[in-house]
């Protein structure tokens, strides 16, 4: 191969790999048994050639990694993710590394983990679940894991992107919940949507679905019954759900979290879940992972899974496919824009050029 690309996982599928190799690449899949890479690592993985790289959301791809890549002659670099958190994209544009991300094929199995996380929790699957493997059923009683019900009660989505306004249309559909959501852009399709599906209920005689877009986040935290968060990780979301905000929701809230650990104050979440047994959590990234706060675990109201929200079969296949043509589009200058797989530019793709 006249290119050298490293991948810093092995990753689902084998499209990505088979575009990579037909194109004269030299692919370098890690196979270093630890999960997570330490920048020393992975500078020794780029070595001295390497043309790009395909890394995952647990690396930490700053001005020293982007270094290194330079130094190799690299120009390219993907993550195995629609979040780029992990990612300095200024330090890229200094070293002249183009950056690209996963978005589009998680949509769907992401909003459906959403979902997944808001019935478990409604429903209390995970203790009923418990439960039952701990021998304790002796029989059927009016009382026995009694949850909430969510039909005619209302979905706040806090960040109505793609994942955001999947998750909305779900729960409005799949349960006739009322929806209010907070962004500060309008989602007009989502709107629509709505709006279209709240006629169709009234047509068929049953109450028409309500939606409004709040003026505020703590309108929708104070509204709503069930609340999942999707906005993006960065200095103005960090810490968005806190103590103070914690305390406007109502009693018996769900709260649904598959973005990015950092937006929920875990601290505070533990002690509010401590103080309030009925308010409940469905969590699928945590503050510190792979670390949760002291006492999150013992709490039987917080339904919690290790970072899988965009773990389907074809999602992680996809997901491997656009990272590595991202890399490849972008070190064998092909029109990269135009293939139908990709859906949105390089992050840095305006970026001036390196000095
Ligand atoms: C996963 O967390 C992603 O951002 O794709
Ligand atoms: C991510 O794909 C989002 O925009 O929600």
């Amino acid at each position: 191969g006249k290119y050298r690309v490293v991948s810093t996982k092995s990753m689902p599928g084998t499209r990505w790999i088979n575009l990579l190799i037909e194109q004269d690449v030299r692919l370098e899949i890690c196979t270093e048994k630890k999960t997570i890479l330490s920048v020393d690592d992975i500078i020794a993985l780029i070595g001295d050639k390497c043309d790009g790289v395909i890394g995952q959301l647990t690396e930490d791809w700053g001005e020293t990694l982007f270094a290194a890549l330079s130094r190799a002659g690299g120009t390219a670099f993907s993550n195995m993710a629609v979040g780029y958190n992990n990612v300095d994209v200024n330090a890229a544009n200094k070293y002249g590394v183009a950056v690209g991300n996963t978005p589009g094929v998680l949509t769907e199995t992401t909003a459906e983990l959403a979902a997944s996380l808001s019935l478990a929790a409604a429903r209390r699957i995970v203790e009923a679940d418990e439960f039952m493997r701990a021998g304790l059923y002796d029989g059927w009683l009016p009382h026995l894991f009694v949850g909430n019900l969510l039909k005619g009660q209302t979905v706040g989505v806090i960040g109505a992107g793609r994942i955001g306004s999947a998750y909305a249309r779900m729960m409005v559909e799949g349960f006739k919940m009322n929806l209010i959501y907070y962004d500060l852009y309008q989602s007009t399709r989502l709107e629509k949507f709505v709006t279209a599906y709240g006629e169709f209920l009234k047509a068929n005689g049953e109450t028409p679905v309500y939606w409004k877009r709040a003026s505020s986040m703590d309108e929708v935290l104070r509204e709503a019954d069930v609340i999942s968060l999707h906005p993006v990780l960065d200095k103005t979301t960090y810490h968005l759900v806190n103590k103070e905000r914690l305390a406007m929701m109502k009693k018996e809230a769900i709260l649904i979290n598959c973005s990015r650990g950092p937006v929920i104050d875990e601290v505070a979440l533990v002690e509010h879940l401590k103080q309030n047994p009925m308010f409940r959590v469905g969590l699928d990234v945590f503050e510190d992972e792979p670390y949760m706060k002291p006492g999150l675990a013992e709490q039987k109201n917080a339904v919690i899974v290790p970072h899988i929200a965009s773990a389907s079969k074809w999602t992680r296949e996809g997901m491997a496919t656009l990272a590595a043509l991202n890399v490849l589009g972008k070190i064998k200058g092909y029109p990269i824009w135009g293939d139908p797989n990709r859906v949105e530019p390089f992050l840095n793709e305006n970026a001036p050029p390196p000095a």
